[in-house]
């Protein structure tokens, strides 16, 4: 199938790779220049497993190109993703304007019937939005149709979420305009679900928002496991083993970041006002998340003290592991409010370091690994749960510490063997082992 796929974040090009990978002419469009450039040479502008390689082997075999010329891209495919980024606006609704762009430009270019689809997180009616522009801003008289197609993938792990999909949500207007898609998907022998576009629209919001309820549910949780000496994990571990609850998305920390989860929680609250109606249970997951860092901050400082001239070491940057993204990562938050405070930093992170440098403090040292970060640190911090921090000698990470303290808000540790190593140690919803004196 011709396919082109307008817009290369995380969504578009891991969905351009994916379908070229499987035998379809993929065309990827970009408005920025250099970044088409670039992904002509084989340089990725994200960090993604596994991408490079598939890009650069179906880059080489023809079946992917990269093009800043969207006309020319719409004219020769039969099927249009649109995948641009759906920033928040300030009230907390979602900015259509890259959506709204994208479709008057396709409206402009269409010259025979072509399947648009929404790929985009976009709030229920966006499907409707779409058909309007195009229909107002089409220069030949030509039938069209918009699907909604949403993406579930997550980052880190795009290339493996993309071929092995739960579910592929397919919502368009009728039976028959969904098998295109049907048809593009089926080697991939996932459960399809077609809907309405409006459902399928409402799909996606509600899985986000419901798997951002199931970490704020765990976080406050964590809360009352702290005051009371017990184990979150454990305690998720339990209530996770009830297949209606489910094992995944109960994991503590300081609360979900990232580009997803923050705007789309905000924009499904918006767009329920919108409609009339309070979705008041979100309202608490977003207050549950946002309480997290300040909460974790005073934790800190009830262990140590004042930080003033207190020397942190800080273990992974990025929001997650196997990403370099740092939107919305809480080592942004944690690090900003404590070097107010006069606290100082080493850090270490595999591969977000340099996305890190303009969201902190310009005094910050940038390390080569963790050994480096721990050397004379009052406190070592571990943001990410990258899986090279679970194998660290930590004999040698406590002997090149000031006081061997880490708060850990990835609970990577075993607190028996924490103690049995003689570190204090202050993690997520476990009672703290900290020294009395
Ligand atoms: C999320 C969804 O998981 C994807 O299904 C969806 O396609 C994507 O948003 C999107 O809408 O584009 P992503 O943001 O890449 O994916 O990453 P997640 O793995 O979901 O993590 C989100 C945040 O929640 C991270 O800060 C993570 O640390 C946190 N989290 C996740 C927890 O604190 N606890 C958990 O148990 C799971």
């Amino acid at each position: 199938m011709k396919v082109c796929v307008i817009g290369t974040g995380y969504v578009g090009l891991v969905t351009g790779a994916v379908f070229a990978d499987l035998g379809n002419d993929v065309i990827c469009v970009d408005n920025n220049k250099e970044k088409v450039e670039k992904l002509k040479k084989g340089i990725m502008p994200i960090y993604e497993p596994g991408l490079e390689e598939m890009v650069r082997h179906n880059y080489e075999d023809k079946r992917i190109s990269f093009t800043g010329d969207l006309g020319d891209a719409v004219r020769k495919s039969d099927v249009i993703f649109i995948a641009v980024g759906t920033p928040p606006a300030a009230d907390g609704s979602t900015d259509l304007s890259f959506v709204e762009a994208v479709a008057k430009e396709i409206a402009a270019h269409i010259d025979k019937y072509k399947i648009i689809v929404n790929k985009s997180t976009v709030p229920p009616g966006t499907g409707e939005f779409v058909r309007n522009v195009i229909e107002k801003n089409k220069r030949h008289q030509v039938d069209f149709d918009v699907v909604s197609n949403p993406e579930f993938l997550k980052e880190g792990s795009a290339i493996r979420d993309s071929y092995n999909p739960d579910r592929v949500v397919i919502g368009a207007p009728s039976q028959n305009i969904a098998m295109a898609l049907v048809e593009l998907y089926a080697p991939l022998e996932a459960p399809m679900l077609i809907t309405d576009v409006a459902s399928a629209e409402m799909i996606k919001y509600a899985s986000n928002a419901f798997l951002a309820t199931k970490i704020s549910f765990i976080n406050a949780v964590a809360n009352i496991c702290e005051r009371i000496g017990a184990d979150v994990g454990l305690v998720a571990k339990g209530m996770g083993s009830d297949k209606r609850i489910g094992k995944e998305f109960l994991m503590a920390g300081l609360g979900y970041g990232g580009s997803c989860f923050p705007k789309d929680t905000l924009s499904l609250i918006h767009t329920s006002q919108k409609f009339g109606e309070d979705f008041h249970i979100l309202h608490s997951v977003v207050k549950t998340n946002e309480e997290r860092t300040p909460r974790f901050i005073s934790r800190i400082k009830e262990t140590i003290g004042s930080v003033k001239g207190k020397k942190f070491g800080v273990l992974g940057l990025a929001f997650k592991p196997d990403t370099d993204d740092m939107r919305d990562a809480k080592s942004v938050e944690v690090i900003n409010e404590l070097h107010k405070e006069g606290a100082k930093f080493a850090v270490y992170d595999p591969i977000s370091m340099d996305n890190a440098k303009s969201m902190i403090p310009k005094d910050v040292e940038y390390m080569e690994n963790a050994s480096e970060v721990a050397k004379g640190a009052d406190a070592l911090i571990i943001m990410t749960e990258w899986k090279e921090f679970q194998g660290l000698n930590l004999e040698e990470i406590k002997a090149a510490m000031k006081r061997p303290l880490i708060l850990d808000v990835r609970n990577i540790y075993t607190l028996d063997r924490m103690e049995r190593l003689g570190f204090e140690y202050v993690s997520i919803g476990r009672r703290p082992l900290v020294s009395k004196n």
